[in-house]
């Protein structure tokens, strides 16, 4: 059995005082599923001191393919590893689409946060034309494959994948369940003709709009194990509701 895992996105939202009121409330009741939140660089040492001794877990949500250097803006993966992070979310749509990542970057993301310790959460999708035009399973093959091609099995065996179709992200508009399982099927079917032991471990979350009322649903599902939440993260009663599905 793999273990439900529930990442909240918090995007570019948050403050010093409502991350405090949001984190004192997300630690202070156990959930079912492991919990963790990916916030802004500025407060991830502000994650650290208040989730250390908790339950709940903290991530960032992008890391630079390159080690160090030049690259002004940039934050490196050894950067976020003295912070504590486990996780950092690589190739969100948002990423790919108004930073131009390229599916080799996304590759190269993850690779650099797993040489530091890092859960990479590899984030694939389709668009709304892809989906119309039967396009879903070559656009989230072709954005894993860079991914499958650039790890070694054992580097493979590390990383969470979360599937989020664009047109679910921010929109209220969510896949169905048998929408989303579909896909998934078809990602661990990609990463089982690597080798099936990694596939059956990996941890694929569902996102794009889940929200209370839809995550048992959606975490039913054979091949979704947990979900990837942005708006609905931002509120201690309905994260924990998710976690709790
Ligand atoms: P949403 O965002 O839950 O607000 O749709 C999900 C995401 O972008 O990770």
């Amino acid at each position: 059995m793999r273990q439900k895992l529930v990442i909240g996105n918090w995007k570019m939202h948050g403050s010093l005082a409502a991350n405090t009121a949001l984190l004192e409330g997300i630690k202070a009741v156990p959930a079912r599923a492991r919990l963790a939140v990916c916030a802004p660089f500025p407060y991830l040492a502000q994650c650290q001191s208040l989730l250390a001794a908790s339950n709940v877990a903290w991530g960032a949500q992008d890391v630079s393919a390159e080690a160090r250097g030049a690259f002004t803006g940039e934050v490196a993966a050894s950067m976020l590893a003295e912070f504590g992070v486990s996780y950092v979310l690589v190739g969100h749509s948002e990423r790919r689409s108004y930073h131009g990542e390229t599916d080799a970057t996304v590759a190269a993301k993850a690779l650099r946060a797993l040489e530091f310790g890092i859960v990479p959460v590899v984030c694939v999708g389709e668009t709304l034309a892809q989906r119309e035009a039967g396009q879903t399973e070559a656009v989230v093959g072709r954005q894993l494959g860079a991914v499958l091609e650039a790890l070694s099995l054992e580097q493979l065996g590390q990383i969470v994948l979360a599937y989020e179709p664009v047109w679910a992200i921010g929109t209220g508009k969510t896949a169905s369940s048998e929408q989303a399982q579909a896909v998934h099927a078809f990602l661990r079917g990609q990463v089982a003709a690597r080798d099936a032991g990694v596939a059956g471990r990996m941890a694929m979350l569902y996102g794009g709009s889940v929200k209370p009322d839809n995550a048992a649903e959606l975490f039913s599902m054979p091949d979704i194990d947990g979900g990837l939440i942005g708006g609905a993260s931002l509120k201690s009663d309905d994260f924990l509701a998710i976690g709790n599905a």
